[in-house]
């Protein structure tokens, strides 16, 4: 191919570099809560220091400035370059970058002030809310827009998922945090009682299955392969996974609401629907791995394409207990325990937080424009350090939280509670204690990464980064 494209690498150096640094902010908000869970005093009674206030800014941080920013990169990276086309707007794509950082510095004011609507993972005030509907659709305008003036007919597999990712997270959105403000700081939302539950229920899942799973897959499908220099396993496969993941993730939104008001039916439509996830997530893990028949060599050397293969072991891991937590005798023992939080962390560690982490490694030396980073022995220890804090974390969990579970539910033989409710904090406290450790480690190799990155970018010197030759695309 003869042809030359600029591309705008300027946006996705910008969204990379935040990923960096919202992940160390959100990742030490984290060791922090997760202190103050065996030590309450910390905080030492200052309102915006108090757990509930920071929880909310740990989740919105690691989620939505951590893992948006990293999906903002690789979606960005990923279309032009399979599209062999600049992205559809440079002014649109710098209004994503700055109107995404605005929000997050929103968030970062308004949760510790203790402002906030009161939803999970949708808890900023109807301004911000505002504000992220308008950046969103300034990004599908962008992605769609670059994928219309494509210069090649096919629309690489990644895509898809980066594009059923942006449209499905807008409307969940816009449907989720429709409200009736009542001042610039308050709001109720339209929906009430039990409709309201399974509407944030519907979102909420959704953002697991597409905020956090399909933008991520995206990031798996383009960089795994570049990463292993092969092509996917099986395209075919890829399309089933695409369309079978899709199709099933919306309607498993009340396994998060099992026991409650909720319609007996609706919960064990949503449990169906959980158990029959299982297949897609597997046949795109599946996908993921089998890139390396042939090269499976390359994992002695290559710690990045580590970091991806690890993490979609975790993926499969937490899709595999999801389907499982979601049976509602599974669920009677894990709601409201430790369990459901190691659940989370399987996913948000290992999957999320680890192929993001792999793809900005693969990522960085081609936007500061060197062969590789600046130390592949620094990228080793990152991975170390990452998947020893992720195991301990949920190792820890878990024990924490089937012990919780099965304490909580003995009885004695007159049918009083076998234990109080201090009794089983006090056995959870050396697990929490664990649990913060790996928080640490976790977030030490994070500072590793700073220091790699900065020293690559020192090596690539001083450059502009705006002109890129275009690469081939590798489907
Ligand atoms: C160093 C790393 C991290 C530490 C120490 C940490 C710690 C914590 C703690 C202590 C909680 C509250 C648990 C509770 O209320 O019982 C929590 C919740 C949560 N964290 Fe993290 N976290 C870390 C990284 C991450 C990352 C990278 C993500 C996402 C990409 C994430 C997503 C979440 C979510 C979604 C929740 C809420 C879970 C729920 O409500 O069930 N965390 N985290
Ligand atoms: C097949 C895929 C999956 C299924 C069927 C599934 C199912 C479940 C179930 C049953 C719960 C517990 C609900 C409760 O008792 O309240 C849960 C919680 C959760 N899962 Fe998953 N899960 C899957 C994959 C994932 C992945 C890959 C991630 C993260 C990347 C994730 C993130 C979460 C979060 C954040 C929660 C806590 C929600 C909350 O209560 O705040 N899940 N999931």
């Amino acid at each position: 191919m003869s042809n030359q494209t600029t591309y705008n690498d300027k946006v996705i150096k910008q969204f990379a570099i935040m990923t960096v640094v919202w992940g160390i902010v959100g990742m030490l908000v984290g060791v922090f809560i997760a202190a103050q869970l065996i030590w309450p005093w910390l905080g030492w009674e200052i309102p915006w220091l108090s757990y509930g206030r920071l929880r909310p800014l740990h989740t919105n941080a690691v989620i939505f400035a951590f893992g948006g920013s990293a999906l903002f990169a690789t979606s960005y990276y990923c279309v032009q370059r399979t599209c062999h086309a600049r992205l559809f707007s440079d002014g649109l794509a710098a209004f994503t970058f700055w109107g995404w950082q605005l929000v997050i510095v929103g968030a970062a004011i308004t949760l510790p002030l203790g402002l906030t609507m009161g939803k999970e993972y949708a808890e900023l005030i109807w301004p911000l809310a505002v504000l992220v509907a308008l950046v969103w659709v300034a990004y599908a305008v962008v992605f769609f827009g670059t994928i219309v003036k494509r210069k090649v007919k096919h629309i690489y597999v990644a895509n898809w998922f980066f594009g059923a990712f942006i449209l499905t997270v807008a409307v969940l959105h816009i449907v989720n945090n429709l409200a009736i403000p009542t001042s610039l700081t308050h709001s109720y939302p339209i929906y009430s009682g039990t409709v309201d539950a399974m509407v944030q229920w519907w979102y909420g899942h959704n953002a697991v299955g597409f905020f956090l799973t399909a933008g991520f897959l995206g990031m798996m499908y383009y960089f795994v392969p570049k990463q292993a220099g092969r092509p996917i396993y099986s395209y075919r496969l890829s399309i089933v996974h695409f369309w079978s993941l899709i199709a099933i993730y919306m309607w498993a939104g009340p396994h998060h609401l099992h026991y409650t008001a909720l319609p007996d039916w609706v919960q064990t439509l949503g449990m169906i629907f959980s158990i029959m996830l299982l297949a897609p997530s597997w046949g795109g893990m599946i996908n993921g791995i089998m890139t390396l028949s042939g090269a499976w060599h390359k994992l002695r050397t290559d710690p990045i394409l580590r970091f991806m293969i690890v993490a979609l072991s975790f993926y499969g891991m937490s899709t595999f207990e999801g389907p499982m937590m979601s049976i509602k005798t599974v669920n009677a023992l894990s709601h409201y325990t430790d369990w459901t939080i190691g659940h989370v962390h399987a996913g948000a560690l290992g999957w999320v937080a680890m192929i993001s982490i792999g793809s900005l490694y693969c990522l960085f030396p081609r936007l500061f424009g060197v062969e590789k980073m600046y130390s592949t022995r620094l990228i080793e220890w990152h991975f170390w350090t990452s998947t020893i804090g992720t195991v301990l974390y949920i190792v820890a969990m878990w024990i924490a939280g089937v012990m919780q579970g099965l304490m909580w539910r003995t009885f004695n033989e007159d049918g009083t509670l076998r234990y109080t409710f201090i009794e089983v904090l006090q056995f959870t406290y050396p697990y929490y204690g664990l649990r913060l450790f790996g928080g640490i480690v976790f977030t030490a190799g994070m500072f590793i990464m700073v220091y790699n990155v900065y020293k690559t970018w020192q090596m690539a010197g001083r450059q502009t980064g705006e002109v890129r030759i275009v690469e081939p695309a590798h489907a």
